[in-house]
């Protein structure tokens, strides 16, 4: 597994702003949507691409495409939905699945509620889409889900990660697969609601308000 946290300071002010308590979710939806587009830039460095002949106005040249099958956006329900614009900004090609995943609130485990992805996912590139890598139990069931259907490899794109989190990716992936997390920063921990700090709060409720 490996880890990049994207080391801008684009990124950085973007990201003070999202984490200031007074930023009201219209500000805060448009800033994610930024802040994932700039993560997306890194995130994609290694999309697969294959030679095209491109007529230019002047002569014939060799570029690249985006190679077959394309890659699948998967925004995990339903911080992760705030994500997706950015993303497929850059990957407007990209095929969009759904996973719904939720952290139970008293044993912190991942509870699938919702999904909506092919089954065959044999060869695909896939990026899920999760603000917050918290505890990692999130993370670490939906790569689960991807591998087992057969995903080539899998990028992971989040906000704000904890220590603990990316420790116990770390600790399930290790060298399994071919999987990275791109991230605008790693926090300093969690608190005894396994709530990033001094993170953002709920990146949900930020977004969407609290229902
Ligand atoms: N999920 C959130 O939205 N925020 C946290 O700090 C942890 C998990």
């Amino acid at each position: 597994m490996r880890l990049h946290v994207a080391d801008h300071p684009l990124v950085a002010h973007k990201l003070s702003v999202l984490r200031d308590e007074a930023t009201p979710s219209p500000i805060f939806r448009l800033l994610v949507d930024e802040l994932v587009t700039l993560l997306a830039y890194e995130a994609t460095r290694h999309v697969r691409v294959e030679p095209q002949e491109v007529r230019t106005p002047v002569t014939t040249t060799t570029g690249v495409k985006l190679s077959d099958p394309s890659p699948i956006v998967i925004p995990i329900l339903r911080a992760g939905l705030g994500m997706l614009d950015g993303m497929t900004r850059l990957l407007p090609t990209a095929e969009v699945g759904f996973l719904g995943l939720q952290r139970d609130e008293s044993t912190f485990e991942a509870v699938t509620y919702a999904n909506r992805l092919p089954d065959d996912l044999t060869g695909r590139q896939v990026f899920l889409l999760d603000p917050m890598l918290a505890t990692g139990a999130t993370l670490v069931a939906s790569i689960d889900y991807v591998l087992q259907r057969g995903a080539r490899d899998v990028t992971a794109v989040c906000l704000l990660a904890a220590p603990e989190g990316v420790q116990v990716v770390q600790d399930a992936v290790g060298d399994r697969a071919d999987v990275q997390i791109v991230v605008a920063a790693v926090d300093e921990r969690l608190n005894e609601k396994k709530y990033i700090v001094p993170g953002l709060g709920d990146a949900g409720d930020r977004l969407y308000g609290v229902v």
